[in-house]
């Protein structure tokens, strides 16, 4: 039977799926049959959703649906091809316009994905005789497109500005001449992390030729002036060679971007990325979203106000419960857990509870630093968020997760951003996603 080596590839994996499901904490892949927002409903239940990355709630908003709908009778639902042949609009030339300003970049060129800008920018750009060094904790699309570039991969520990520039020194030396790329995350997906970014960025003063790449999916929108991003919160944007951002986030569609001020080699992304050419362009109701958020973010920059005031006081609500959740100034808020298992439970109980959360653990976390990623929107009422808090307070006692009863895991956890995470590599049969 042919198929007979797949199965025994696939079989283990299946079972650690199917004991997880038993053990009644699998929380992935959950269906949602109908969204408002800041509530979903999953079978029959209504649910406070903490676990979104729509972090302005634009994806609701009644002025940005009506865009969708809009560009949709104009365009139709698909673009019928590659943007490199018969599926480019004029909608996708105004979006890289638009967004390229937003960011303070002179160029922009939208993909389909943040995941396909990652991975067929990077993968174009840099080639075998290239060096680039990444933060340990980088998004998968990022080691994808490291990967398929066959650039030499050097890593450096998770925000350790000091690793990072001893790497970047000894690579120097030993392939002088060679391009060497920086990547880094605006804000790291899971934990919510913000880098280093005025150390990282000094390194460009000592290493003229070192470029820097920055990931800014979750910061686009909300960090900075405006929302304008991470880069600009640090006032750094001219010192970044490039800002790749997603539209999955706070611009609340779909779809991806990369920007930099360096016409040549934006023109040169646009056609050799192979996700970009060989694949279907953005639909025009993803990419009138996208110009309907940006229209909102730029003339109500009260909501972005709005979102910071709630995570102030959810941060503050998590520090009086006793949970650890760490300082960053981040739409990602973690609740850093530790087990596996206690990370699956609380995430079960809070479902039950009527809140939808979800637990992170390897490979997208470090091996044994599960926690529980929640990020708010700023359309949430006080009141759901005073009920989320409520219910934490208890659960957290319940599940014995309070920072207190974190024990060694707890210093980790407390010594984040200095120390460095010494990451195992990824098992495939006791690990959900691979890495
Ligand atoms: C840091 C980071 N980069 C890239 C991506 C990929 O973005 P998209 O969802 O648009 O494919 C994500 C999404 O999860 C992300 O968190």
């Amino acid at each position: 039977m042919p198929i007979k080596p797949l199965q025994d590839r696939c079989k283990p994996f299946a079972q650690f799926v199917r004991g997880f499901k038993a053990q009644g904490v699998y929380p992935y892949f959950r269906p949602i049959s109908r969204s408002w927002g800041t509530e979903v409903e999953m079978n029959g239940r209504r649910l406070i959703m903490i676990g979104s990355n729509d972090y302005l709630g634009l994806s609701h908003d009644p002025r940005v649906m009506e865009a969708a709908v809009k560009a949709m009778q104009r365009w139709g639902t698909g673009p019928g091809g590659s943007r490199f042949l018969s599926g480019n609009l004029t909608l996708h030339e105004a979006l890289e316009e638009r967004l390229a300003a937003f960011v303070g970049k002179k160029k922009a060129v939208v993909h389909v994905t943040g995941f396909s800008t990652n991975l067929g920018s990077i993968a174009c750009l840099l080639t075998a005789d290239d060096v680039i060094l990444y933060d340990r904790e980088n998004h998968a699309s990022l080691f994808e497109g490291c990967h398929a570039s066959k650039a030499r991969l050097i890593p450096f520990a998770h925000n350790d500005a000091e690793a990072a520039a001893l790497k970047v020194a000894a690579a120097r030396e030993k392939y002088p001449g060679s391009v060497m790329l920086l990547i880094t995350e605006g804000v790291f997906s899971m934990s919510g992390d913000v880098p280093p970014l005025a150390e990282l960025a000094q390194l460009k003063k000592e290493h003229p030729n070192l470029l820097i790449y920055l990931d800014d999916a979750h910061g686009v929108g909300v960090m900075g002036p405006g929302g304008r991003g991470t880069a600009e919160y640090f006032g750094l944007t001219a010192e970044m060679d490039f800002i790749m951002g997603t539209f999955s986030k706070a611009l609340a569609s779909v779809g991806g971007f990369l920007a930099g001020d360096d016409e040549d080699v934006l023109e040169y992304v646009r056609h050799q990325s192979k996700t970009l050419i060989f694949s279907a362009g953005l639909p025009a109701s993803c990419g009138a979203t996208v110009l309907a958020c940006l229209d909102i973010i730029e003339a109500e920059p009260e909501r972005v106000e709005r979102l910071w005031e709630i995570n102030h006081k959810v941060r503050a609500g998590y520090h009086e419960i006793g949970l650890l959740c760490g300082e960053a100034h981040s739409p990602v808020i973690p609740i850093h857990i530790g087990s596996e298992l206690k990370a699956g439970l609380l995430a079960a109980d809070l479902l039950d509870h009527g809140i939808f959360a979800l637990p992170a653990i390897f490979p997208a976390v470090p091996r044994g630093k599960a926690l529980i990623r929640t990020a708010y929107m700023s359309t949430h009422q006080d009141s759901q968020v005073d009920y989320v808090l409520e219910v934490l307070d208890r659960l957290a006692r319940k599940h014995r997760v309070l920072a207190a009863d974190l024990g060694r895991d707890g210093d980790y956890f407390r010594t984040r951003g200095v120390s460095s995470l010494g990451r195992t590599s990824p098992d495939p049969a006791v690990s959900l996603v691979s890495k």
